[in-house]
């Protein structure tokens, strides 16, 4: 178990399409190491979302933290090799930061409801419907395993901000404070 070093805005790791895995693996000592620390790691760094490449590993798996309906608790899940199909047309636009861009925020329009189908960290398919911010957060990290940040989303960067500029002058409406 360890935590492992994130990967910095500026690291081609960032920005190459990572490989898929092989469902073969999912079970080996290997990829179950690797899924806890990547588990650690989010957990570690208090984020809700951390994609393989934001830990130098150029492979399609993702952790996030699943908030869960009101009478669940929140778990992390694992997606590897995951697929996201939009549902319907409506946007919602919203806050973002991320581990590997730290300190800082920006709005992030994202679709408001997606079909995700991957396989699980026991090599199981699932399929599910994700809303809201659970829905964002697996946009912006399946982004992350096409080498997009979510800089490359923003309608408009003017709303680009430090953390500190961003507590004083937005997060005003906004309770959520969390990196990806
Ligand atoms: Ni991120």
């Amino acid at each position: 178990m360890s935590i492992l070093k994130v990967s910095q805005l500026g690291h081609p790791v960032l920005r190459r399409v990572a490989e898929p895995v092989d469902p073969e693996q999912i079970q080996a000592d290997a990829f179950q190491r690797f899924i806890v620390d990547l588990r650690e790691t989010m957990a570690a760094y208090q984020g809700v979302g951390l994609a393989a490449p934001q830990v130098h590993v150029s492979n399609r798996v993702l952790v996030y933290l699943a908030m869960g309906e009101e009478d669940r608790d929140p778990e992390v899940l694992v997606l590897v090799n995951p697929v996201i199909e939009p549902m319907g047309d409506e946007m919602e636009s919203s806050w973002e930061g991320c581990l590997s861009i730290p300190d800082i925020r920006g709005l992030v329009s994202r679709h408001s409801q997606i079909k995700v189908t991957a396989l699980d960290d026991t090599g199981q398919d699932v399929s599910y419907v994700a809303r809201d911010f659970e829905a964002r957060v697996i946009q912006h990290e399946v982004d992350h395993l096409d080498g997009i940040l979510y800089l490359d989303r923003m309608d408009d960067l003017a709303t680009l901000s430090f953390q500190a500029e961003y507590d004083t002058f937005w997060a005003r409406d906004e309770d959520e404070d969390d990196s990806e």
